[in-house]
This record gives C-alpha cells, structure tokens and sequence, in this order.
C-alpha cells in the first residue's frame, strides 16, 4: 500500500507516493535532477552520485532515497554544482572520451551533462589509461574507452532481456565491464536487439553500421539540453493543492 504525502523541493512542494524514490517524485513534477546510472524500469544502483541532493541538509543520492513525509530537499546550490561537476570532470579524465570522434557525440548523457553544467574542460589531469575494443560481435562493438561502470547494460541485460550477458571484472583502476564468454561479446547470445544495447548513457556500447546515420547537430542534446524532456511540464503542474 503506498500514501500519497508532499515533499518540497527547492522550496517548491509536490506530491509524492511513498514507494517512490525522490528522483521519481521529481521526475513526475517536471524536476529535472541530474543522473547519469538511474535508468526508468532498472533498479537504482547509486554508483554515479550525480543524483546527491541534500535531504534536511544531508548529502544523499535522489535515485536510492525513498521519499518520506515532509521532506526538505534542495537540488540546485552552488555546493551540489560543483559536486556534480567534479564527478563529472573525473569521468572525463578517467576514460578516454573523445566527443568529436565519437558516434555518440550529441547523443551522450555525459557530454549533455558536461554541456548543462558549463563545464568546457576538466580541471584535473587525464589518465589516460589504456583500454581495448571488443569489436568480435557482428552487429556490435564494446569500446571500453569510454565506459562510465554505470552498470546500465548489467542490469539491462538481465532484467530487460532475460540474460547474463556483461558483468564487472577486476577492481579500482583494473574495474571493467567484462563479458560471460573468454573470447568477446561475439561469443555470447548478446543480440544487437537487447536493451542492453540501447541503454547505455556514452559511446561505449555502439551497434555497427549505422554509425553518423544520424547527422551531428540533429541528435537528441543537440536539439535541447539533458533533462529538458523532464523539464518540458510546468513546475507547478506537480505542486501539491
Ligand atoms: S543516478 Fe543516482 S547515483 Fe547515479
């Protein structure tokens, strides 16, 4: 059984469910919080921290935290900018991330999530760290170069198609996101159909063929910021009566 209840949000209240988690909430009121792992119908993971929101003053991720009666949640402060910047720039610096070659340019929740916070480059030095392709599927190919462990295609390959297909391997610097077979993606069941070839939020995953079908400066973030799709309802719309 859930309860409806308000919760305030930058100080504007909205109605919540009980089951809801506050990026839910927010999601339904036309409140954008930034995100880059939470993914409609998979289960929240918190491994981005992008989501923090401070809740009666306390740092917390909106994609984990159950909404609960008279909450008092603040979203955009200078402080939680900059947080999320920093997290976002240490992606950046993390991966081997080059947008103008990428065929995911226009299209990547992390390069429209640089855009929306103003970012123009990172303030921390890159790593550069050396990653390979797995290109042994026919319809599909992995670039492990740009890869953010959000987990999306984990969870995806499991919940949305019935499979086992990826999974992390190593740790720290060495963390990947491996594959259930010794020789590459080409050697499980991973079809090109998957949703977990459709989930992910960069350029790490990349179906073949079809690349730059799409022109540059046509593609979703191209058109409008990340999370204006959130955003397009008016604020009120959600506010409690
Ligand atoms: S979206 Fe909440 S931790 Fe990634």
């Amino acid at each position: 059984m859930t309860d409806s209840i308000t919760i305030s949000i930058d100080g504007v209240e909205i109605p919540a469910e009980t089951h809801h988690t506050i990026l839910e909430a927010a999601d339904k009121a036309g409140i954008y919080i930034p995100r880059l792992c939470a993914y409609p119908g998979l289960k929240p993971n918190g491994s981005c921290r992008v989501c923090t929101v401070l809740v009666n003053g306390r740092p917390q991720t909106a994609c984990t935290t159950p909404v609960m009666k008279g909450m008092v949640i603040q979203n955009e402060t200078p402080e939680l900018k900059r947080l999320r910047s920093n997290l976002i720039e240490m992606l950046f610096v993390e991966g081997n991330h080059y947008c103008m070659f990428c065929e995911k340019s226009g299209n990547c929740e992390l390069q429209g999530m640089a855009y929306r916070l103003g970012i123009k480059t990172p303030h921390f030095p890159y790593l550069e760290p050396k990653r390979e392709i797995d290109a042994t599927h026919p319809d599909v190919l992995i670039d492990h170069n740009r890869c953010i462990f959000c987990g999306r295609c984990i969870q995806a390959s499991k919940t949305f198609d019935g499979k086992n297909v990826f999974q992390y391997i190593g740790r720290t610097r060495n963390k990947k996101v491996g594959v259930n077979a010794d020789d590459g993606l080409g050697e499980t069941d991973f079809a090109a159909t998957d949703r977990a070839a459709q989930v992910c939020p960069v350029g790490a995953i990349l179906k073949k063929r079809v690349g730059f079908k799409i022109p540059i400066g046509k593609r979703i973030y191209d058109r409008s910021p990340i999370g204006s799709e959130i955003e397009v309802q008016p604020k009120d719309a959600g506010s409690a009566q």
